[in-house]
């Protein structure tokens, strides 16, 4: 059977975890890459073997031979770009967050249906094999009755500088290109989806936000912002200029959620810290994520995602008396994008539907903007108030 032919569209940073998801797919190859900036498109194009290369996504659209596209762009791109592929008759995979607010994601849900093509939002950490197995022990009722979930999520620095392009911070601080919320939209989304994976649908949030200038944040951690030159790894070429981030960037954090779930006495937390004095030693960005799951027999543990900073078994369970390790299974986080892309082309071959599907996503960007607004006005808001 013929491949799937896939195209790339955005080739930043995150896409190199993608790539990872086409080097022993069966179902699909890499067939394009596309993005603005045209020297990396042309290096990424050598490096994943790409046949295509194209600066205009309307360009690869047009191209009869791909079949599905990735969009992996700043979240002010995903409704235009993933409308244009589904009208133009391709499958889609769309990074999260899915869009910037609920009309762009109607507008999303209702092109996927005019086409009759597979839709879906990559949540990554749905694929996350720790993450994969607390769901397979809490379903089987290991801990007995599921009562409540808590989120950490710390964000540190890797003890030493880096350099860091420009263009990758610089749309996520400006809300018409990122749609504001560094931490509770863009990195939240990733956990209220986890959230109503683990334990359900969610009927109300309560959240406190504190907003403050990353500068100072970003001095101590020794990043130096570099302007002129997209993606340097290492030193500055000639001619680029370090700038210091700019005191309106402000970080969502510290900053706390809360959360009942529907029909049941099911609550959940979400907690992230910024402190770059704590270091984070990690293979991706300094950052790591813990889950806690309380049932009415137990807990369950999943001690890392994105990094491994607590060094313990990946996941562990205490029940009855009895705590049980559990550490035979891949736990680099890079594993959740492979796991979650061969979902995507597998779900295309046998015409099934892959996680998340948009109306999901729709919820997740609702409960995202329910934290948002509660901080706010300080009050409880219930997801579908966010039209
Ligand atoms: N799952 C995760 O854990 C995770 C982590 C990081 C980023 N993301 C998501 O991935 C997406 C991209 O993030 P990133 O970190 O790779 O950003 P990035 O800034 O590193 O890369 C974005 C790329 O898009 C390109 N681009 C901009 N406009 C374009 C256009 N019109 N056509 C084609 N390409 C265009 C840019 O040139 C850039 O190379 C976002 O949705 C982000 O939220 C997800």
């Amino acid at each position: 059977m013929e491949k799937l032919r896939i195209g790339l569209i955005g080739v930043g940073g995150i896409s190199s975890l993608h790539a990872q998801g086409y080097k022993d797919n069966p179902t699909a190859e890499m067939y394009a890459v596309c993005d603005i900036n045209a020297e990396l498109l042309q290096r990424r194009a050598r490096e994943w073997g790409a046949q295509q290369a194209y600066t205009d996504y309307r360009q690869l659209l047009a191209d009869p031979k791909v079949d599905a596209v990735e969009v992996i762009t700043p979240h002010h791109l995903h409704v235009g770009i993933g409308v244009a592929a589904l009208e133009a008759g391709k499958h889609v995979s769309m990074q999260k967050p899915m869009a910037m607010n609920v009309t762009e994601c109607d507008a999303l849900i209702e092109a996927a249906r005019r086409s009759g093509k597979l839709f879906r939002v990559l949540e990554n950490f749905r694929y996350y094999p720790p993450l994969v197995r607390a769901k397979e022990l809490l379903d089987s009722g290991a801990i007995g009755e599921p009562l409540s979930i808590r989120i950490k999520i710390v964000q540190g620095s890797m003890g030493k500088g880096w350099k860091v392009p420009y263009s990758r911070w610089a749309w996520r601080f400006d809300e018409t290109k990122s749609g504001g919320g560094r931490i509770m939209f863009d990195y939240g989304s990733h956990f209220f989806a986890i959230a109503m994976w683990l334990l359900g649908e969610v009927e109300k949030v309560y959240s406190w936000i504190t907003y403050r200038p990353i500068r100072p944040e970003l001095a101590k951690r020794g990043v130096s912002l570099i302007r002129g030159v997209d993606h340097v790894v290492g030193a500055a070429g000639g001619g680029n200029e370090e700038v210091a981030a700019p005191d309106e960037w402000l970080i969502d954090s510290p900053a706390v959620a809360i959360w009942k779930y529907k029909n049941a006495e099911k609550y959940g937390t979400f907690e992230v810290v910024t402190s770059y004095d704590i270091q984070v030693p990690s293979k991706y960005t300094p950052e790591d994520e813990w889950v806690e799951l309380t049932g009415s027999r137990g807990f369950i543990w999943v001690t890392r995602c994105t990094s491994n900073l607590l060094d313990r078994p990946p996941v562990v369970m205490y029940r009855d008396g009895v705590t049980t390790e559990f550490s035979d299974m891949e736990t680099d986080w890079g594993a959740s994008f492979i796991a979650g892309l061969h979902d995507f082309t597998d779900g295309i071959i046998r015409g099934r539907q892959p996680a998340l599907t948009g109306e999901e996503g729709k919820v997740v960007l609702q409960i995202c903007r329910a934290a948002q607004l509660s901080a706010k006005e300080g009050r409880e808001v219930r997801p579908e108030e966010i039209r």
